[in-house]
């Protein structure tokens, strides 16, 4: 069911007529960030953010160049600027917490150029405790209607060479390892070891979310919020200039880069600022920059987690295809993995390769191989769905696109209806390859309406969507809460089949600060043979058993695979006992300490149960965790099973040491863990009877 906004409350403060040159200034809530923006003496627009007095982003200047007009970037006067507050307080229907504060300080500035064309635009800025947004908002006016934006020219202005951690802004996909370099050493051309499919950087640019550590520990992390009809934007560096500035990502098709009809308004540009690093983590900044949820009630999607016939391919034992004699998709290993999951208490299943088609889906000539309704012979489609039903485990579609949009966007409503008459709830889609129609590029206009009307018409359909090979999560998933999880980073397969030996060890703890602020992650956790020597010499997972554990809790997702091989984990079921208690759905999270790329731990409190789990991870190096449990209910004890590294853990020499035992927990208990090189530790915490 979907709960009211609690309370609204807005008001507007000041409206003035501003002369030229008066410094137009907003304050986040609690006062300590602060915005100002004046213009140039030639009519420039530009913006400062200071905290505590300190400025950490300095004078940037906003615009546009249009192909079909004068650029939109000087000659300005303020017409009008308003300061105004916003209080609210909403119920996330499924998240990571569940009542979320939406207070901000917002200040909008109304400009129109002096002369000719006497253009209007619009600034607006959100200031909240945890970081600003901005977007730049085209009212209807005379001289402006259609819109070609070749570029945007937004900047971010840095006051020194911070820390950052970075991945190439590739127009086409974000699976790239995170570099921590100083700024100024940030090189998107340097050559990667692993092998990408199509890669396309313009720029010396980097994707968002990128993260920054100043050197008097404030960190920045740049992003946007609510990406709708425009283009992903990826950020220029300049390494001498410590700027970045807007890349919109474009098309082969045309040379402009987003077309618009007036009224319309950017995605917000955003900047989460944080005093400590964990901060990040609880941030609400981007969900609250979207707008309320406009499905209403979709309780047919329940957080779960959920098995697949999977890894089994990317290990190479099965395959997606029929031909190869090894078809992983059979309605015999299907019903084993329901029983697995119903036996486990896991209430869905994925099955991918179980469609025709996979014999010719990487070909060149790829076009229709795909419809997303006929299995192939050894696959009894509805035979499969009934068992499950029987056993109370959901199936979970799969739609593998092949990067052929222009025949899945037709083929769409008979994809999901059939869905819908047999109760499937919920779709992994894939967008592996270069893209159907030729030109285009997976982050640009076009492919951002694609994947947000498929989550639109999925919804009608009862569908909820989890896209691999996506856009970035913006926040849209408080619009539409259908939009479950998603990709878009290197994934657990990368450990099973890259030439560069997979994500290292220290992957995680800097993903938890950068790709996951964004949003949701289907990373599939939880590998239990870490070396899989049986099926692939050359890889593994570089991480200990206890790790992969505690991932369940540190990478956030309303849909947690558990993908390793059934007899992996019926081969150690003390340790899976952790997987089949931890929760998917959270009442509240706390960070309970973290440095960026260094180790990070986190608590989530169940909804419902009120019981706690807890997951920690380090990078390659050791170290010893001290955990204060002072968040419990004060009035409960708590059973705790712990999931710690062994004494030889090492997630290379010995990844699957792990020690499990439980202990009486209150909430006055200290603790101190150690993790291994690579390594991790997982606590459950069931609650006892309150005292
Ligand atoms: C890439 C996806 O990330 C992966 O999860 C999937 O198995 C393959 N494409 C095939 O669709
Ligand atoms: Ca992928």
């Amino acid at each position: 069911m979907i709960r009211k906004t609690l309370l609204i409350s807005l008001f507007i403060i000041f409206l003035t007529s501003c002369k030229e040159n008066t410094i137009m200034e907003v304050s986040s809530p609690n006062q300590k960030l602060k915005v100002s923006c004046n213009l140039t003496e030639k009519g420039e627009f530009y913006y400062q953010v200071s905290l505590k007095d300190e400025v950490i982003i300095d004078k940037s200047s906003l615009g546009f160049s249009l192909e079909n007009a004068p650029n939109l970037k000087g000659d300005f006067k303020v017409v009008s600027s308003t300061v105004s507050s916003f209080s609210e307080k909403w119920k996330m229907i499924w998240g990571e917490q569940e009542e979320i504060d939406n207070t901000y300080q917002q200040l909008t500035i109304n400009l129109q150029e002096k002369f000719k064309l006497e253009r209007k635009v619009t600034i607006v800025f959100r200031v909240y405790d945890d970081g600003i947004g901005f977007r730049y908002e085209f009212p209807k006016q005379k001289n402006m209607n259609e819109v070609l934006i070749s570029e945007e020219l937004t900047e971010f202005q840095l006051t020194e060479d911070t820390k950052t951690w970075w991945t190439p802004g590739d127009w086409e996909i974000y699976e790239h390892l995170y570099r921590t370099t100083p700024f100024s050493k940030i090189n998107a051309f340097e050559k990667e070891k692993q092998i990408l499919a199509q890669k396309y950087i313009p720029n010396n640019a980097v994707n968002t979310p990128v993260t920054m550590k100043m050197k008097n520990g404030i960190h920045l992390s740049f992003h946007e919020a609510s990406l709708v009809d425009y283009s992903g934007m990826t950020l220029k560096v300049d390494t001498t200039k410590l700027q970045m500035k807007s890349c919109l990502v474009g098309s082969k098709n045309h040379s402009y880069k987003v077309k618009r009809t007036v009224p319309f308004h950017t995605p917000w540009r955003t900047i989460q600022i944080a005093e400590k690093a964990t901060d990040l983590i609880t941030s609400k900044l981007i969900v609250n920059l979207n707008e309320p949820n406009k499905l209403g009630d979709i309780s047919w999607f329940q957080p779960t987690k959920y098995t697949g016939i999977w890894w089994d391919m990317h290990l190479g034992r099965k395959s997606w295809d029929l031909a190869s004699g090894r078809h992983g998709a059979t309605t015999e290993y299907a019903k084993k993995l329901i029983d697995f999951s119903a036996k486990n208490n896991i209430k869905a299943m994925l099955v991918e390769g179980w469609n025709t088609g996979w014999e010719d889906w990487v070909a060149a000539n790829r076009d229709g191989i795909f419809d997303f309704v006929t299995p192939y012979s050894d696959y009894n489609l509805k035979e499969v769905v009934d068992y499950g039903r029987k056993k109370g485990v959901e199936l979970i579609m799969h739609h593998e696109t092949s990067g052929d949009v222009a025949t899945y966007t037709k083929q769409q409503d008979t994809a999901f209806a059939l869905m819908k008459n047999l109760g499937i709830h919920a779709v992994k889609t894939g967008y592996v390859g270069t893209l159907l129609p030729k030109g285009e590029y997976h982050h640009g206009q076009f492919m951002v309406n694609h994947y947000n009307n498929t989550v639109i018409k999925a919804a009608k359909y009862q569908v909820a969507i989890n896209a691999h090979e996506p856009i970035k999560a913006t926040g849209l998933r408080r619009t539409y809460p259908n939009t479950i999880s998603r990709e878009g980073l290197r994934g657990q397969e990368f450990n099973a089949w890259a030439m560069d030996g997979g994500n290292p060890p220290e992957h995680l703890s800097i993903v938890a600060f950068t790709r996951m602020l964004a949003g949701p992650i289907d990373f599939t956790p939880g590998i239990f043979d870490i070396k899989f020597d049986k099926y692939k010499k050359d890889n593994q997972v570089n991480t200990t058993l206890a790790h992969q554990l505690a991932l369940y809790v540190v990478i956030y997702s309303p849909i947690q695979m558990v993908p390793d091989l059934m007899e992996n984990y019926e081969a150690n079921p003390k340790a899976f006992q952790f997987i089949k208690d931890v929760g998917v759905n959270w009442e509240t999270t706390k960070v309970l300490n973290g440095e960026v790329g260094d180790f990070v731990t986190i608590a989530r409190k169940e909804r419902k149960t009120g019981n706690w789990f807890i997951g920690g991870i380090t990078d390659e190096n050791q170290r010893n965790i001290d955990i204060d449990f002072h968040f419990l209910d004060k009035n409960s004890d708590y059973e705790a099973t712990f999931y710690i590294d062994g004494k030889t853990a090492h997630w290379d020499k010995n990844p699957t040491d792990i020690q499990i035992f439980k202990e009486k927990i209150t909430s006055k208990t200290l603790k101190k863990i150690k993790l291994a090189a690579g390594g991790g530790f997982a606590i459950s915490l069931k609650k006892l009877q309150e005292k």
